[in-house]
């Protein structure tokens, strides 16, 4: 019993209390969430809720999180976009082990650092404002456990950003993007080989595209609805689905689309505003936009729909807007003047994504290999700018660990209009080569790249990258 659109009022996640300064304690666990309402969905949380609870932190202030795993298998947390040592990046083998595992399930990985219980992750955050998440990144497995509800949000500002008088307070909403299938009882349905995800990893064959849902959930909610004031409104869209893309545009009962201000990107602020009609987001991607509802009547509604569904997959929530209101936000016409220019590169890779083996099936490859955590297979050098050229078969939203970067180009052609500004994760069309800019700066050691189509991530496509 799916319930009609733009019924359920929009939840936010809430904000995770420091126990001390600076830090923070989250418990993964069992809990039974209210998805659909009326019905009781056992997920895997942080801390009992889905999304799991939002950390707010200042940029360059640190902040450690104890995580405690109290889940029937081993987890990694990642912090999506942190610029973090490698040590708390979550490398997909440095298994939190819920206690009493027994450790015969253990990946050929001399490197991987075993916690039992409890692990302290610690991150810097010396980097830009941004909409950062945190998500289980354990190998093989990476996509079950995000179904399931392992994810959250953790936000970076600084005085700069708060400065420019972007719509802040209850006019800036973080939206989390998701799809979920449920069955008849109500459970998750999710096509795992191994539904304990203890032993086997993997999804029935014909799901090896990715896996996709029929219910749109923002911030966890089906198809929700948000009472808005008739003022400017910034939305913190996180794609957070497995396999989900999602061509977002703002649309008046009267089939106005409302232009989409993108302010910033995966990695933060742009360095002016660009006006969208609709924004592109693939998995892990992060779009910052202002819209600006002061032209809708009260009683009306602006609806979120996604061009790339069909039917109640291209509905994704509502605005109803209650209220004429005060506006003193604004969107000044620059926004960030510290986007780094890197200079010229000295090397130049290419990557190519694509169908392949993977344990002997079928699966996803980079550069013809699927990902072993015993094979270095990038080292580069901290501080060396370098241009990879990545090259997809079908859709990939590739994910680079560390590094912020620019993109450069798309099929030989200069980026497209939503490409600006720094990110982490870049979504490459089918048959598209895109090349990007980056510098390894922060620190050396054991990183990734990958796929963030979540199932193409756990069947191989995935690679190491060592910075020395
Ligand atoms: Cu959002 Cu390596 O992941
Ligand atoms: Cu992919």
């Amino acid at each position: 019993p799916l319930p009609p659109a733009y019924t359920v009022p929009l939840p936010v996640p809430n904000i995770l209390r420091p126990v001390a300064p600076g830090r923070y304690e989250i418990t993964q666990r069992v809990a039974e969430i209210e998805v659909l309402p009326g019905i009781r969905t056992p997920m895997w949380t942080y801390d009992g809720t889905f999304p799991g609870p939002t950390i707010e932190s200042r940029r360059g202030r640190p902040v450690t999180v104890t995580h405690r795993n109290e889940l029937p298998v081993p987890t990694v947390v990642h912090l999506h976009g942190g610029r973090t040592p490698a040590a708390s990046d979550g490398y997909p083998t440095d298994l939190v082990l819920p206690p009493g595992w027994a450790d015969h399930h253990a990946m050929p990985d001399p490197r991987a650092v075993r916690s039992v219980g409890t692990r302290e992750y610690t991150f810097p955050l010396d980097q830009r404002p941004a909409l950062l998440w945190y998500h289980d990144h354990r190998m093989d497995f990476t996509a079950p456990a995000l179904w399931r509800g392992l994810a959250g949000l953790h936000i970076v500002r600084d005085d700069a950003e708060e400065a420019l008088g972007l719509p802040s307070g209850s006019r800036e909403l973080p939206l989390v993007l998701t799809d979920r299938a449920f069955a008849a009882d109500g459970t998750l349905d999710y096509p795992s080989i191994d539904a304990t995800l203890r032993h086997r990893p993997g999804v029935r064959e014909s799901f090896l595209g990715g896996v996709l849902g029929d219910v749109i959930l923002v911030n966890g909610a089906p198809w929700p609805v948000h009472e808005a004031d008739a003022a400017r409104y910034r939305l913190r869209l996180l794609n957070a689905s497995n396999a989900r893309h999602y061509e977002l545009e703002a649309v008046t009962d009267d089939g106005r689309r409302l232009p989409l201000v993108q302010v910033g990107a995966d990695q933060g602020l742009l360095a002016a505003p660009v006006t969208h009609v609709s924004v592109p987001i693939a998995p892990a991607e992060r779009y910052d936009v202002v819209v600006d509802f002061a032209g809708v009547p009260v009683g009306g509604r602006v609806r979120l729909l996604n061009k790339l569904g069909t039917g109640r997959t291209a509905e994704v929530m509502a605005f109803r807007i209650a209220r004429r209101a005060a506006d003193d936000s604004r969107v000044p016409p620059v926004l960030s003047a510290d986007l780094p220019s890197w200079g010229p590169p000295s090397r130049v890779r290419e990557f190519a994504f694509s169908a392949g083996q993977q344990a002997g099936g079928h699966g996803w490859v980079i550069g013809g290999r699927a990902f072993d955590p015993a094979r270095t297979d990038v080292t580069v050098r901290l501080g060396d700018v370098e241009v990879w050229r990545l090259v997809a078969d079908v859709h990939h939203p590739v994910h680079l660990h560390l590094a912020a970067f620019r993109v450069l180009s798309r099929g030989g052609r200069a980026p497209l209009p939503h490409d600006g500004g720094l990110k982490d994760t870049i979504s490459l069309r089918p048959g598209e080569a895109a090349e990007i800019v980056t510098r390894f700066d922060g620190y050396r050691g054991r990183y990734l790249f990958h796929c963030h189509n979540a199932e193409h991530e756990d069947m191989g496509m995935m690679a190491n990258l060592e910075v020395v």
